[in-house]
């Protein structure tokens, strides 16, 4: 128990820090500059990342996300808040509110996936705490889209009867690969970035916690997958690399595309914890190398179990067993 203890807590600094260091490097970058991808393609939100904020719940293979109310009880109350962006601001959280919504499904299939697999209780009980953390920040969402809006709004039903479970441990493996070791890293890396450049006290409130659980889960998916892994053998880490090099693909289909933000709206955004468009595809393609790369490299069984080596600076500690 002492060395799983170890491992968690190893496993857990690991990612922040890697995640930390990866925001840190990625804000300084010049907005549009070559270092980094600008990378994929437009989706729903029209953040222009693939990637969304947090785990998506995927139905048929798209992203599934309530409709909009007008209701009170799914959001913080906040003071109101000023801005010369702010019906783009309100939309904007009022989309990062919809997704988080919808990452509490993802979290209550995902839970039965690990009851059908015969997941160690521990999996299941974090599991059960990610989708309460996903309630708050869709609560927190909400409340901040309300805050620059003046308009409280909520989440309409969610259509879910026909949502179907993992047919396998393979088939549940490689989503949480996609949804949680790539979506939750990369959505804790967005909150953490949008942290360092938030002013809004109430957004660093917000992103203080969201970034931190996002990180959380995204431990969950790398552990969950590790598990799988110890029973499904090599094969399945080739096609954790081939997803990944999917993922890269999409990411770099689009660099070098400019950013059309003036530095004026980027500034107004940034305070209000808002990324820009080419923030996000920069943030992602740094994500997808330095971070889930470097753990997939290292996904081999034992190594799963010990945890994956993130930066070299990390590598100097004890790896438990
Ligand atoms: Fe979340
Ligand atoms: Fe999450």
């Amino acid at each position: 128990m002492a060395s799983r203890l170890r491992y968690c807590a190893d496993l857990r600094q690991r990612l922040l820090t890697a995640i930390r260091a990866t925001a840190s490097a990625a804000s300084r970058c010049p907005a549009g500059g070559s270092r980094t991808a600008e990378a994929a393609s437009p989706d729903a939100s029209g953040c222009g990342s693939s990637w969304a904020s947090g785990r998506p719940f995927i139905v048929d293979g798209a992203p599934r996300l309530a409709g909009l109310a007008p209701r009170s009880d799914w959001l913080r109350n906040m003071a109101a808040k000023a801005s010369p962006l702010a019906a783009r601001i309100a939309a904007e959280w009022r989309e990062d509110a919809r997704m988080e919504h919808a990452s509490i499904a993802a979290f209550a299939r995902f839970t039965l996936d690990l009851l059908a697999f015969g997941a160690p209780a521990e999996l299941v009980e974090l599991a059960q705490r990610a989708a309460l953390d996903e309630v708050e920040h869709a609560r927190l969402c909400f409340g901040l889209a309300a805050r620059y809006s003046g308009v409280e709004t909520g989440p309409a039903p969610l259509p879910a009867a026909d949502l179907r479970l993992a047919g396998s441990l393979w088939d549940a493996a490689t989503s949480a690969f996609e949804e949680g070791c790539i979506g939750e890293t990369l959505a804790a890396l967005f909150a953490e970035s949008a942290l360092a450049r938030a002013r809004d006290p109430e957004v660093v409130l917000a992103l203080q916690q969201i970034a931190e659980q996002e990180g959380r889960h995204a431990e969950l998916a790398w552990r969950f997958v590790g598990w799988s892994l110890a029973r499904l053998g090599p094969d399945l880490r080739y096609e954790l690399e081939r997803r990944l090099a999917l993922a890269q693909q999409t990411s770099a289909a689009a660099r070098g595309e400019p950013d059309r933000e003036s530095p004026g709206n980027r500034a107004v955004l940034h305070a209000a914890g808002r990324l820009s468009a080419a923030d996000k595809r920069r943030l992602t393609d740094a994500g997808l190398r330095d971070i889930v790369a470097r753990c997939v490299a290292q996904l081999t069984p034992p190594a799963a179990v010990a945890g994956p080596a993130l930066t070299s600076a990390d590598d100097s500690g004890t790896r438990s067993t």
